[in-house]
């Protein structure tokens, strides 16, 4: 591995706990405007010294993130659909290297939507970054989705998609947390982060799901509505870092979560 990509990878991945929490805000480049993500910039400015790294469009970063706040960049290069048009899986590649060296990117991620009726487009999509951004010693992170198709998330499938992911050339791939989550990460031969899923203000659930995938082989997460459509944001980053990077029990790292607000 080349010093530029060793670099990037030691950015994505810190060494000194070989752990790494992602925080995913692209959501707009298919939904829009997202329910506590209306003003991005407000909504991250506490939580990007919180985590590793952010995962976003180049819009939103150029016109919401200041760049002083020096934050670890994933772009997402692949797109051009959204919620209300015909198919969500018919993904191009929308980012050049040029652009993503110009952004400082650390990395970017691209959607593979495989056994879709898109599956060899975005698999494409795939290759043709791993072709292009390894030639300047950027990591492809690769996005398992789903689409609609939420049934999808068990581990047999997911296992397959990681699976495939890697064997194209992606770096890190990004997978829905499911049960016999080992499943996925043991025939994965490039470290494994775990999304979100469906949102639940039950921090504790999320903070046991994401130390249950670390614990069978996940190298860290990639989230973003359990954390930013949380009551408390910052508690929810706060202790998802200690999971993560210290090895907290999810019982202990909830006390650094907020009480629930009193329903009244
Ligand atoms: C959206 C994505 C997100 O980065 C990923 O789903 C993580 O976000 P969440 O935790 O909100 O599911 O790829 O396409």
């Amino acid at each position: 591995m080349d010093w530029g990509m060793q670099s990037r990878m030691a950015r994505l991945i810190p060494p000194e706990t070989g752990k790494a929490f992602f925080l995913a805000i692209d959501h707009g480049y298919f939904l829009g405007p997202t329910r506590s993500l209306e003003r991005p910039g407000e909504t991250v400015a506490d939580l990007t010294p919180i985590a590793d790294a952010l995962f976003v469009t180049r819009g939103v970063l150029r016109s919401a993130i200041p760049a002083d706040t020096t934050p670890n960049i994933i772009l997402r290069a692949s797109g051009g659909t959204s919620v209300i048009g015909p198919s969500l899986e018919d993904e191009q590649l929308l980012v050049t290297p040029e652009e993503a060296i110009r952004l400082d990117a650390a990395a970017v991620g691209i959607s593979v939507f495989i056994g879709s009726e898109y599956e060899t487009q975005t698999l494409k999509n795939l290759a043709t970054a791993v072709n292009e951004y390894e030639r300047y010693g950027i990591p492809v992170m690769a996005v398992t989705a789903v689409g609609k198709e939420l049934e999808k998330r068990d581990a047999r499938y997911l296992a397959l998609a990681s699976r495939i992911s890697a064997e194209l050339g992606a770096r890190v791939v990004k997978t829905y947390y499911t049960e016999d989550f080992e499943k996925i990460t043991s025939t994965c031969p490039v470290p494994v982060v775990i999304a979100g899923g469906p949102k639940t203000d039950d921090a504790l659930e999320v903070l046991t799901f994401v130390r249950d995938g670390i614990d069978k082989g996940a190298v860290g997460v990639n989230l973003g509505r359990n954390i930013w459509q949380h009551y408390d944001p910052v508690g929810m980053a706060t202790a998802l870092r200690a999971v993560i990077h210290e090895n907290a029990d999810p019982k202990d790292a909830l006390d650094l979560v907020a009480a629930p607000p009193v329903q009244g």
